[in-house]
């Protein structure tokens, strides 16, 4: 079956006074009818670039400067604003970390879904529209949801503004959802509400979810397959409980090991991968990652790595899976020998 969304190749990169910010740099990924991909990676990894590259919302000076996006088999890159409206909301709708940036705070909630209603499906009447909103509420949750429909933003907690979000973000019953760090600004009480909500949400209308996020924790909950981004690129690409039993790449360690661990004192809960990411308008010539593994070698520094195939549906851009590299002290010795490309 052809995949929901399919991005090949995606560059994006930003004109700056400074120079070309070249955010992704050649990301290429899909994700199939009804399932939950995760994209994980530090703050500048290129993770909110590639969603809005997908949804074609890029401002300023942001420009897809290569590859394909194709959502239902129809390719996005160099597509009419008029059209690409027509697609957003229907086909792909996106959710943000803050819910009052894309909230109008003068408008009703509910006239704000119903607007999103309104947009795509023009021959629903007024009293359908309503009902559907209501019957939106219901399902994310929000309690007495016609009494909740002519409230305004500022008249409902952090919580349950993103349930509007999400109610909104659900209108037209997208086939793909992408959530850029949804519970971010959420204590964790209400995270969890939120993410149990998208996973019922996903498993009764069957669509898709790109979920991203800076937390592992986070992706095990909710997604069967995870991509890990550093410095513009997808490090490692894995399902979930493959990826966390046999990570293939030591920025994937790093991060496995930063996840907090409720069973162990405070003192030792976290692991910093030590240093800073790099200079996006001056990427290192090898990989990104390079300085600061612990496991770098010469042609780390030197050379970007190839994509090597660790397992089934396993990728992994790291030297240390190739053939040639050294056996001992080598942490991916379990997983060395994969495949090129
Ligand atoms: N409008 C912009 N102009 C210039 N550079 C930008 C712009 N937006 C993003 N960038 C750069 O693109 C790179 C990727 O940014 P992006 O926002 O995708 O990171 P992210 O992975 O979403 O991080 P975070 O976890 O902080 O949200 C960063 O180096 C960032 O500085
Ligand atoms: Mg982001």
């Amino acid at each position: 079956m052809e995949p929901v969304l399919q991005v090949k190749d995606l560059k994006t990169s930003f004109l700056t006074s400074s120079g070309e910010v070249q955010a992704v740099r050649g990301v290429s990924f899909s994700v199939n009818k009804g399932e939950s991909v995760g994209i994980v990676g530090e703050s500048g990894s290129g993770k909110s670039v590639t969603s809005l590259s997908v949804m074609q919302l890029l401002t300023g000076t942001g420009k897809i400067v290569g590859g394909s996006v194709k959502l239902n088999g129809r390719e996005l890159v160099g597509i009419g604003t008029k059209e690409m409206r027509s697609i957003r909301g229907k086909e792909v709708a996106m959710i943000f970390q803050d819910p009052m940036t894309s909230l109008n705070p003068l408008l009703p909630v509910g006239e704000q879904v119903s607007e999103m209603l309104w947009a795509h499906e023009k021959d629903l009447s007024r009293a359908d529209r309503e009902a559907r909103v209501a019957e939106l509420f219901r399902m994310v949750r929000i309690p007495e949801a016609e009494k909740r429909l002519k409230s305004y933003p500022h008249e409902f907690s952090g919580g349950m503004r993103q349930r509007v979000m999400i109610a909104m973000a659900l209108a037209c019953k997208p086939d793909l959802l992408i959530a850029d760090e949804p519970t971010t600004a959420l204590d964790v009480s209400i995270q969890d509400q939120i993410l149990k909500l998208m996973r019922s949400i996903q498993r009764e209308i069957g669509m898709s979810i790109m979920f991203i996020t800076h937390d592992l924790g986070v992706v095990a909950e909710l997604c069967n397959r995870v991509i890990v981004m550093y410095g513009g690129l997808i490090m490692e690409q894995a399902d979930i409980l493959d990826l966390f039993e046999h990570p293939c790449h030591p920025y994937t360690m790093g991060l496995l090991a930063s996840i907090p661990d409720i069973n162990q004192d405070k003192q030792k809960r976290l692991q910093p991968i030590m240093g800073s990411p790099p200079d996006m308008i001056h990427p290192p010539k090898g990989c990104p990652f390079s300085p600061r593994c612990p496991y770098a070698c010469r042609v780390c520094l030197e050379e970007l790595p190839p994509i090597y195939t660790a397992g089934e549906g396993h990728v992994s851009r790291c030297w240390l899976l190739d053939a040639d590299a050294p056996a001992a002290d080598n942490p991916l010795s379990y997983a060395k020998g994969g495949k090129r490309g």
